[in-house]
């Protein structure tokens, strides 16, 4: 059965669609089946693996969502042997208004999920930059969701409502839902900024944040023009070495956690928004435009 992950942050511009392609290809790499669903309507993630936009204008995951056609006939197969994908496209945008009338709204994309979720071992849903109910079915999906987050000024800035739609999810459809962790991304070792937050945010947050932090690399930023995730652009490049680290990083995780000897199972994951949005205050007390911390 598949791992399920929800890569969401209402934040545009956070690493989202460049973290699941990315994940999601290293993680074929390892041989482990994955599929990428993106069901951002933008459809950034479809283009850049490759997908020409007419060739599945009529199949995708629109039309899998209001229960036009099987998801199945949506999937399509990239480059890589272990590596598919359920693309969107515009017409996406407009799911949100017309699943609005559906019986079980919320749950189409779990329903839709029952018949493929044997084929794969991860499915990576590129979340929307809304908490929106494309979100909504994306949370009550998944297993897990991991927030990316820029090493930037107001990184926190949303991080309270994002973790009570979490809590508002998880107390009305999907009680076992998960967090995988905080990742950073769009690192800058050369900024006194970045190192600033990246250290403040692992101080409070520990062991919630992924050790794999993701470095601003232009090679992430050229390869969606080439239809590439990055380790077909430019193996040796930095953002092929942290985007492997991570899938690394996870399956690990993930291993660790069914041997059953997780600190996850010590602290049951309940709680784990609670403790994570009472962390958030003391971020905020961060004087950024000083770069010092005040006591
Ligand atoms: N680590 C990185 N290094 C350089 N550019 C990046 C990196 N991550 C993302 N980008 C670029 O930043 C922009 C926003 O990233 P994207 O993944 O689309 O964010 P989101 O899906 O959250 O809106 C894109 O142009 C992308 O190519
Ligand atoms: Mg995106």
């Amino acid at each position: 059965m598949a791992k399920i992950i929800a890569m969401m942050n209402q934040k545009g511009g956070v690493g989202k669609t460049t973290s699941s392609v990315n994940l999601a290809a290293c993680l074929a790499v390892a041989e482990k089946r994955t599929l990428l669903i993106d069901l951002d309507p933008q459809g950034n993630g479809s283009i850049s693996i490759g997908l020409a936009k007419d060739t599945f204008a009529q199949k995708n995951i629109y039309h899998a969502l209001i229960g036009q056609i099987p998801i199945k006939e949506a999937i399509y197969h990239s480059e890589l042997p272990c590596f598919d994908i359920c693309p969107s496209d515009n017409n996406l945008a407009g799911a949100e208004i017309e699943l609005v009338s559906l019986i079980a709204r919320e749950s189409k994309l779990k329903n839709a999920f029952r018949t493929i979720e044997k084929d794969y071992d991860y499915i990576i849903i590129d979340c929307p930059p809304s908490l929106g109910l494309l979100t909504v079915n994306a949370l009550n999906a998944a297993h897990s969701y991991i927030i990316p987050m820029q090493t930037e000024y107001l990184a926190m800035e949303g991080l309270a409502q994002l973790l009570n739609t979490v809590k508002i999810i998880r107390a009305s459809l999907n009680p076992d839902l998960e967090l995988d962790g905080i990742l950073l991304t769009m690192f800058d070792s050369r900024s006194g900024l970045h190192k600033q937050v990246a250290n403040e945010i692992k101080t409070h947050f520990g062991d919630v944040v992924f050790n794999t932090i993701i470095p601003r690399n232009v090679k992430l930023a050229e390869c969606p023009s080439f239809g590439k995730p990055v380790i077909l652009y430019d193996i040796e490049s930095k953002g092929s070495e942290a985007y492997l680290a991570l899938a690394k990083e996870l399956i690990l995780k993930e291993r660790f956690k069914n041997s059953g000897s997780s600190k996850q199972e010590e602290t049951p994951a309940a709680t784990e928004e609670d403790e994570i949005m009472n962390m958030i205050p003391s971020l905020e007390n961060i004087n950024f435009d000083e770069m010092t911390v005040e006591q």
